[in-house]
């Protein structure tokens, strides 16, 4: 089999030296691969950014920009790009910190062509290894959320119905049973509703992952959707002596969307907000709007998140590590659910928080009239 065969891309040939170049292009060409020649670090690296090639090959020793700092910048690029040095004898040294560095291999000067071709289809034969590996691992990856939601699937009935045997058994014994055995009841019937939940959002989770949940496109107005979703939330804020302010302004202009899934992320938000709030707190739902977007917030005066913990919170599954969510109840699937409603809708989730004092999350999303598929471009 002819190895270009499986070469991805072109092969990026940087070097100083024309003649090198000129050699390399040549002796890699007749092997059948596709290659391009530059004279710097630089041009080079502009083009790997472009193409993303499988191997690059670089001169160690070049003005300007070295071929370490190259194979530094070709990483941040992408690390599966695999990098094989060119050195002078007296470099060897050097060839050692680079394969430090994170190149693949090194070919000392001189080499004749069948010594460079022999590394390179190494090299390539690498490349496809850990395109191939990658491909397997985001495939079992696939399988083991497939059979996760599977059995999730298959785990409510069952649990739906011994919670209800737990029901039916309370009200039967009436009065008779002793508090003991009430109280058994209760907590096994609470982490019953504890599983159940679970089962729910990462259902909730996978739908909208799978692009099944957020699947409506209406003219929504914000403002309906914040006065009802608050007002579900009465009871529970008195509760937790939370007041609820609602500054959405009348002439915010309307989004599409879809409207359960759009009344579930800010149900989440408002529900984290009094959550983790303290007494005497407060949950202000506001918005702005500008050419673009329209950007809804939710701030609450509560206990803050630390900036460490900021860039996890939206993970399936994560809640806070540093004690602040003991006894609070939760299955860390809230903010996963609100960021892929809010990116399914074209839109993005974001957070600012201060440790003690508070934090803010806001959904922005394409106003009206805006079609939009790079949801990392609105801000
Ligand atoms: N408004 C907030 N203030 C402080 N911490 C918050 C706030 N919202 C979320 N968090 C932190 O982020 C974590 C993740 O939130 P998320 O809503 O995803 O999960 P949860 O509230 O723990 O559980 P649930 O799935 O029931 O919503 C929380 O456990 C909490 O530590
Ligand atoms: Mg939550």
């Amino acid at each position: 089999m002819n190895a270009a065969a499986d070469a991805s891309g072109p092969i990026i040939v940087i070097d100083d030296d024309q003649t090198m170049r000129r050699a390399c292009e040549a002796a890699l060409r007749r092997s059948g691969y596709q290659v391009e020649t530059f004279p710097d670090g630089a041009s080079g690296l502009e083009r790997a950014k472009e193409v993303r090639p499988g191997v690059l090959i670089t001169d160690l020793k070049m003005p300007g920009m070295s071929g370490i700092e190259v194979i530094h910048h070709v990483k941040e690029i992408d690390p599966d790009i695999v990098v094989v040095v060119i050195t002078g004898f007296a470099t060897v040294d050097t060839a050692v910190e680079a394969m430090k560095g994170g190149a693949y291999d090194f070919i000392p000067k001189p080499f004749t062509a069948d010594e460079l071709r022999v590394i390179i289809r190494r090299a390539v034969e690498r490349h496809r290894l850990s395109m191939e590996a990658k491909r397997l691992r985001v495939e079992k990856e696939a399988q083991a959320r497939k059979f996760v939601t599977f059995v999730s699937h298959q785990l409510q009935s069952p649990l739906g119905a011994v919670q209800q045997y737990l029901e039916v058994l309370l009200h039967q014994m009436g009065s008779e049973i002793p508090e003991k055995h009430r109280q058994w009841i209760d907590r096994s019937s609470k982490k019953i509703a504890e599983m159940l939940k679970i089962i729910a959002d990462w259902l909730t989770f996978s739908k909208v992952e799978g692009g099944t949940l957020a699947t409506e496109r209406k003219l929504l107005r914000w403002q309906d959707l914040a006065a009802e979703t608050l007002e579900s939330f009465v009871t529970t804020a008195v509760e937790k002596q939370v007041t609820l302010v609602n500054e959405v302004p009348d002439d915010l202009p309307s989004i599409i969307g879809d409207e359960s899934a759009l009344r579930m992320l800010l149900s989440n938000l408002v529900s984290n907000a009094i959550k983790y709030n303290r007494a005497a707190g407060r949950v202000t739902v506001a918005a702005e709007a500008d050419e673009r977007v329209v950007r809804l917030s939710v701030t609450d005066t509560g206990i803050g998140i630390a900036a460490d913990q900021l860039p996890h919170v939206f993970e399936e599954f994560y809640r806070v590590k540093d004690g602040s969510t003991v006894g609070t109840g939760g299955t860390g699937m809230g903010l996963a659910i609100c960021k892929k409603i809010a990116e399914e809708l074209g839109g993005d989730m974001r957070v600012t928080s201060e440790p003690g004092a508070g934090s803010t999350f806001t959904v922005v999303l394409p106003r009206e009239g805006i079609q939009t598929n790079a949801p990392s471009k609105l801000n």
